[in-house]
C-alpha cells in the first residue's frame, strides 16, 4: 500500500488532467491512494488544499483542458515572497517546512507535473530526500530530455486554425497579418503552426531575424500575383540585433520576463517599409486553453501510467520522458539548466526553406545545413 501525492505547477497545459487521470487509476489498480495538492505545493502548507482523488473525482476528466487541481507560476517553495507585519517583502526558503509535512502526512512519493521551472524544483526536493517522480508539460515543448511535451500538439493545432481562418480576410484585403504565437524563447509553436497554416514567413528566436528578407519574401510574393501574406512570429523571437521584446519587469533570463510585443513591433515595420496594408494579431493564452487533441490526451495518459510503474520500480529522482516513440525514465538532473532549442538542422528548417517560406534571413547567409 502506498500513498501518492500528485500536483500540477507552472502554466496550465491541455492534457494535465488527463496524466491525473492515469495516475488516480493506475493506483486505485494497485491499491495505492492519491492526493492531489492544489494550486503547486499549497496542499502541504493547507490541510484544506490536500486533497484525496479518488475514480470518481476523476471521471470523464482526460478529455478536459485546464487542471482539476489548479496551478501557480509563483509558488516557488525555495523563494517564497512573504510580506512581514511591517508590510516588507521577504523571499524565504519554506522547502523544508514542506518536505516535514510530506512525511507527516504520509506520503511515499511526490508526482511532480510541471516545465522547467516546476521540474527544477521538484529536482531540489529530490535532492533534499523527498522521493520525487517527474512529469514533462509545456505547451512550448521546450523540455530537455524528451522528444515531446504534452500539451504542445494542442497549442500548434490551436495556432494553425487560427492561420487558416486569417487566410481568407488577408486574401479578401490585401493585407499582411501578423500573428505572435507563444512558446518562450524555443520556436516550436511558431515553426510547426507556421509550415502547416502556409506561412510566408516565420520568426523564431534560434534565427535572429532580419526585416529586410522578411520583406523581401513579402514582396515577392506580389510577383506571384499574390497580394497578401502571413507572418508568424514567436513571442521571443529577436532581432538581428539581438533585441527581445519583453514587456514585463525582469531582466532577460531573470524571473520577471514577461514576452511579447514582438508581433506588432514586425508588423509596424512592414508596413512602414512596404506600405502594404498591415495588421497584427497575438493568439496568446488561446494557446493553453481548450481540450488535448488525441495526441496530448494519449500522451498524458502514457505519461501518467508510466509514472505510476516508476513509483513501483522506485525511480525516484527521475523523470518520464518520450524517447524514441516509448516511455523512459531520465534523470532529473538531465532535465533541468537549459531548454530545447530547435535544431537549425531539423528537417522541418529544411522543409520551410524548401517550400519558399522565408525564416527571418536571407538563406545564402546563413550555414543552414541542406
Ligand atoms: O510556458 C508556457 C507559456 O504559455 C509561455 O509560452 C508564455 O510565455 C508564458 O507561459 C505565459 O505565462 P503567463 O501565464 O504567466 O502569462
Amino acid at each position: 500500500m502506498k500513498k501518492l501525492v500528485i500536483s500540477t505547477g507552472g502554466g496550465d497545459a491541455p492534457g494535465l488532467n488527463a496524466v491525473i487521470y492515469a495516475v488516480v487509476h493506475s493506483c486505485y489498480r494497485r491499491g495505492w491512494e492519491v492526493y492531489g495538492s492544489r494550486n503547486g505545493y499549497g496542499g502541504f502548507l493547507d490541510i484544506n488544499d490536500m486533497v484525496q482523488l479518488n475514480i470518481r473525482d476523476v471521471e470523464g476528466i482526460y478529455s478536459q483542458g485546464g487542471t482539476i487541481l489548479g496551478s501557480t507560476n509563483k509558488g516557488n517553495p525555495f523563494a517564497k515572497p512573504v510580506v512581514n507585519e511591517a508590510g516588507e517583502v521577504h523571499v524565504m526558503d519554506i522547502s523544508d517546512k514542506i518536505i516535514r509535512n510530506f512525511n507527516r502526512m504520509g506520503f511515499n512519493c511526490h508526482i511532480a507535473i510541471g516545465g522547467d521551472g516546476s521540474l527544477d524544483i521538484a529536482h531540489r526536493f529530490s535532492q533534499k530526500g523527498m522521493p520525487v517522480i517527474g512529469v514533462p508539460k509545456t505547451i512550448d515543448n521546450d523540455l530537455m530530455a524528451t522528444e515531446r511535451t504534452f500539451g504542445f500538439d494542442t497549442a500548434v493545432a490551436t495556432a494553425t486554425e487560427a492561420l487558416d481562418k486569417l487566410h481568407s480576410t488577408a486574401k479578401s484585403h490585401n493585407r499582411v497579418m501578423v500573428v505572435e504565437v507563444m512558446g518562450r524563447d524555443s520556436g516550436w509553436i511558431a515553426l510547426y503552426s507556421g509550415i502547416s497554416g502556409g506561412a510566408d514567413a516565420i520568426l523564431i528566436p534560434e534565427i535572429p531575424f532580419d526585416m529586410e528578407a522578411v520583406c523581401e519574401k513579402i514582396s515577392d510574393n506580389e510577383l506571384y500575383n499574390k497580394h497578401y501574406a502571413i507572418v508568424v512570429v514567436a513571442e521571443g523571437a529577436l532581432t538581428k540585433d539581438g533585441h527581445v521584446f519583453n514587456k514585463g519587469m525582469g531582466e532577460l533570463g531573470r524571473e520577471g520576463v514577461v514576452l511579447g510585443g514582438v508581433g506588432e513591433w514586425v508588423a509596424n515595420e512592414i508596413r512602414k517599409r512596404t506600405d502594404k496594408d498591415t495588421r497584427s494579431l497575438v493568439l496568446g493564452h488561446l494557446q493553453r486553453g481548450g481540450s488535448p487533441t488525441t495526441f496530448d490526451r494519449l500522451l498524458g495518459l502514457r505519461f501518467g501510467a508510466a509514472a505510476v510503474r516508476m513509483v513501483e520500480e522506485e525511480k525516484f529522482g527521475h523523470m518520464v520522458a518520450l524517447l524514441k516513440g516509448s516511455m523512459a525514465p531520465v534523470p532529473l538532473d538531465q532535465v533541468v539548466g537549459g531548454r530545447k532549442k530547435v535544431p537549425l538542422d531539423s528537417d522541418k528548417i529544411l522543409t520551410a526553406r524548401n517550400i519558399g517560406i522565408c525564416l527571418g534571413v536571407d538563406p545564402d547567409q546563413l550555414d543552414f545545413p541542406e
